[in-house]
């Protein structure tokens, strides 16, 4: 068989000491086996040695291969060139590299990753002694713990959250499902202690639950569905007293009252009469496009399918400590 060969352009964001950013262009023949990090290898070695970039174990592996390729985050070394373009196609075929998002960039592709770190790290990533610690460790507590122990760092998910690009206090994806790992580990001693941590200002409650930090691990950690777990123990544990909760308890009381969310109360509920009155302009903005929340709200049709489900929930009520969690997308 004859192996496909066909002519790539890379066009990849750089920036040199000056920290002015430019874009350079690279033609480099690529086969349906060649990587990412195979053509940015070539380039480096056979066009130009300036250009800088992390790599180690080529491997998925180490994580260092983190950048932004054609329009998401992800591995050099685990992205085919085939998968970004068709090389079956006349047209050109154009590959579009830059550094991650949300982070500084000190070189061309490689980002400062030091504020992605210490957010792990002043969060105590290790197991602390305390009245919670429970000695046995059994296969449903390894399952929770083992998914989230996939974590490489490399990033991905922090350079693709949305709600870093918005507030950069923000703990972010890898650092919350790291606290999952500990939140969920029955030797932690300390879980109620964390949770509270979590429960405050740029840390569980912050997530918009976008999704993009699903998609974008290479190692199926699933970021976003162990923050979503991290909020449900909170809410559990009686940690309550913050927005986020009270926001998402509203939600659900709404839900099972008459299967609608109810904004006007919504808003009251969750911000107190002072919050409340903060949210006047929006509220002026809603009303001179006519939509104004009603103050009472009637059951919506269908409401018995509604009241089943929470029926349901209420006679097998899910148990967080356990494995039954993990059913189903988003599920806890
Ligand atoms: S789901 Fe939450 S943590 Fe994940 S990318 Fe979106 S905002 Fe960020
Ligand atoms: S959670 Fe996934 S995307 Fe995020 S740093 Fe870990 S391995 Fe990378
Ligand atoms: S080089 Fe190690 S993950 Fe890509």
């Amino acid at each position: 068989m004859i192996e496909l060969k066909k002519q790539v352009t890379f066009n990849i964001h750089r920036m040199g000491e000056d920290k002015k950013p430019y874009l350079e262009t690279f033609q480099l023949e690529c086969t349906e086996a060649t990587t990412v990090l195979q053509a940015l290898e070539t380039i480096k070695a056979d066009l130009d040695g300036s250009l800088t970039f992390r790599r180690s174990c080529r491997a998925s592996i180490c994580g260092s291969c983190g950048m932004f390729i054609n329009n998401r985050s992800r591995l050099a070394c685990r992205t085919k060139v085939k998968d970004m373009v068709d090389l079956n196609s006349d047209e050109e075929l154009i590959l579009e590299i830059s550094p991650q998002k949300n982070q500084p960039v000190i070189k061309d592709l490689v980002v400062d990753i030091t504020p992605f770190y210490e957010k792990i790290e002043k969060n105590n990533p290790f197991i602390q002694e305390g009245s919670e610690k429970v000695e046995q460790v059994d296969k449903t507590s390894y399952e929770q713990v083992n998914m989230v122990s996939n974590c490489i760092m490399c990033g991905s998910c922090y350079s693709d959250c949305t709600a870093l690009a918005e507030n950069k206090n923000y703990l972010g994806p890898a650092a919350l499902a790291k606290m999952f790992r500990f939140v969920a580990d029955p030797r932690e001693g300390q879980k109620k202690k964390r949770l509270k941590e979590l429960s405050k200002k740029n840390g569980i409650w912050d997530c918009t639950r976008c999704g993009l930090c699903i998609d974008a691990c290479p190692k199926g950690v699933a970021p976003m569905e162990a923050i979503v777990k991290l909020r449900t123990r909170a809410i559990e544990s009686g940690i309550t007293n913050n927005k986020g909760a009270k926001h998402a308890m509203v939600f659900k009381n709404d839900l099972a009252k008459g299967g609608l969310l109810n904004e006007f109360w919504m808003i009251l509920k969750t911000f107190g009469l002072f919050g409340a009155i903060k949210q006047l302009p929006n509220a002026v903005h809603l009303a001179k496009k006519g939509k104004i929340p009603p103050i009472f709200s009637e059951k919506v049709e269908g409401f018995e399918e509604i009241d089943a489900i929470f029926k349901q929930l209420k006679e097998n009520p899910i148990n967080v400590e356990t494995k039954k969690e993990d059913d189903g997308p988003g599920a806890g």
